[in-house]
């Protein structure tokens, strides 16, 4: 099996600690068996999320250093500006302290109470601005993006036929915009083809609705149409982000995933869109040419946009996360196949099928596997979920413990550790029970509910 190999070098360090395990109990029991209310220093490999958290390039920090401090018209801002034409070639941005600012200005500028929003799939806080909004989301995968285990590569893809069916239904005006999302998230960072973007964008284009890119996981996505999609093979990797912008109205993005504590923002191609949602920056961000964002953070942001485009700078989480998926899956331990972007993605219902789902077996395998290693994971399942309008608390499709790997910050011989920890958890999976919320709030109940062994 061909090992990765990484295309930088290490030059600054953080050291860690490895609480004994007694420790570790009573941290988790603290926190509520929650790993959102963790303490950092308790956690030895961080892999909750690769967002904020990824290491920065020595290109980076330079570019910081020059960053030019003015509330308005600063240079810096240009700077990004103009990247972000170059990369993605739409005239018009609105800058964003980060992700969820730019899906909250989204919602509040299109869409109307009873209007429905189609996705490949849902993020949560693109979930909840919609819903907060009086709008409706829609999941439209294909079917194979739900099946735990696959040799699809592309299992992001939009179900093209399913949309049809949707705007004949519900007819195109229902609709306030179709959001596609790259490097889909929540089941796996699974990517779209581009093929499947062309075609989906082109359904909505025929239908006048607006086509909408989160292209915050676009990196890894850009990774697998190069080196799985027949025909991208020669393309380049700006030639290919080139492609799926062309196919868009709009995109935006969190800039957190790039490197960076903070920052993200929306490109827009049409003037009067721009002039629809500009009003929400100054109002809830800041100045239109920072949006809640600090000069430094725009300057790395815009070297980091640029290391975007160099296949050696964003294939090493891809190449990590394969190896993370492929010595998994070779112990038998059940995980999401084909691996995809941002992490690799235990499967709970098939580690503890002895929990039921209401039980939150992604949850408690989250909790055991940070007393069994250190490793702080990420429940994706029915805790993540939001309670509908009835209180009804939906099951979800799938119930995973995400390993997300930050890019660049953890070596290959770390990566073995969590492997050789999960195999023995998985070894000892009689050990897990359920968990049961003890304090669960009403929006974005994941973050901070704090919950208790049944
Ligand atoms: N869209 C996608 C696809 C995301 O993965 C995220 C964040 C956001 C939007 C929101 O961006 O955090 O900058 O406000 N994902 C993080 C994660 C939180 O851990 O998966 P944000």
């Amino acid at each position: 099996q061909q090992l990765p190999l990484e295309m930088h070098k290490v030059r600054i360090i953080q050291k860690l600690n490895l609480l004994p395990i007694e420790e570790r109990r009573r941290a988790i029991s603290e926190a509520g068996y929650n790993t959102f209310l963790l303490n950092n220093s308790d956690v030895f490999l961080d892999m909750l999320t690769d967002s904020g958290v990824n290491a920065m390039s020595d290109q980076q920090q330079a570019a910081m250093l020059i960053a030019d401090d003015a509330y308005a018209g600063s240079a810096t801002y240009t700077r990004l500006y103009n990247k972000l034409v170059e990369i993605f070639g739409m005239t018009y941005f609105l800058p964003a302290h980060q992700g969820r600012a730019a899906e909250h200005i989204l919602s509040r500028s299109l869409v109307k109470p009873g209007t429905y929003v189609p996705m490949n799939y849902h993020f949560t806080t693109s979930k909840a601005h919609v819903t907060a909004m009086g709008g409706e989301v829609l999941e439209l995968i294909t079917p194979a993006g739900l099946e735990v285990t696959s040799t699809n590569r592309f299992k992001g893809n939009f179900d093209v036929a399913a949309l049809e069916r949707l705007i004949a239904d519900k007819g195109a005006d229902a609709i306030a915009y179709v959001r596609v999302e790259a490097g889909t998230n929540l089941i796996g960072g699974q990517p779209l083809s581009l093929a499947n973007f062309r075609q989906t964008t082109e359904v909505c284009h025929k239908h006048g609705i607006l086509a909408v890119l989160d292209a915050s996981l676009l990196a890894d996505n850009l990774h697998f149409i190069k080196t799985a999609e027949p025909g991208c093979e020669d393309l380049s990797i700006p030639e290919i982000t080139k492609a799926i912008a062309d196919c868009f109205d709009i995109i935006y993005f969190s800039a957190r995933k790039l490197g960076f504590g903070r920052g993200g923002g929306i490109c827009i191609r049409d003037e009067s869109l721009y002039r629809q949602m500009r009003g929400l920056v100054p109002m809830f961000e800041g100045f239109l040419t920072y949006g809640g964002m600090s000069v430094r953070e725009m300057e790395a942001i815009t070297v980091g946009l640029d290391e975007t485009m160099d296949e050696d700078m964003i294939n090493q989480g891809p190449q990590f996360i394969e190896h993370m998926v492929s010595e998994l899956d070779a112990r038998g331990i059940p995980v999401i196949t084909p691996a995809g972007g941002l992490g690799a993605h235990l499967d709970a219902k098939r580690f503890l099928p002895h929990i039921p789902q209401p039980h939150y077996p992604a949850g408690a395998l989250a909790s055991a596997l940070y007393i069994a290693s250190g490793v702080r994971g990420m429940e994706r399942g029915t805790l993540s979920e939001q309670r509908d309008a009835d209180g009804v608390e939906p099951l979800a499709n799938m119930e995973l413990v995400r390993l997300a790997l930050p890019r660049r910050v953890f070596t290959l011989s770390q990566v073995n550790y969590a492997i050789d920890r999960i195999a023995w958890l998985f070894s000892h999976r009689d050990l897990i029970g359920g968990l049961q919320f003890v304090e669960e709030p009403e929006i974005l109940r994941f973050f901070y509910g704090r919950l208790e062994p049944i």
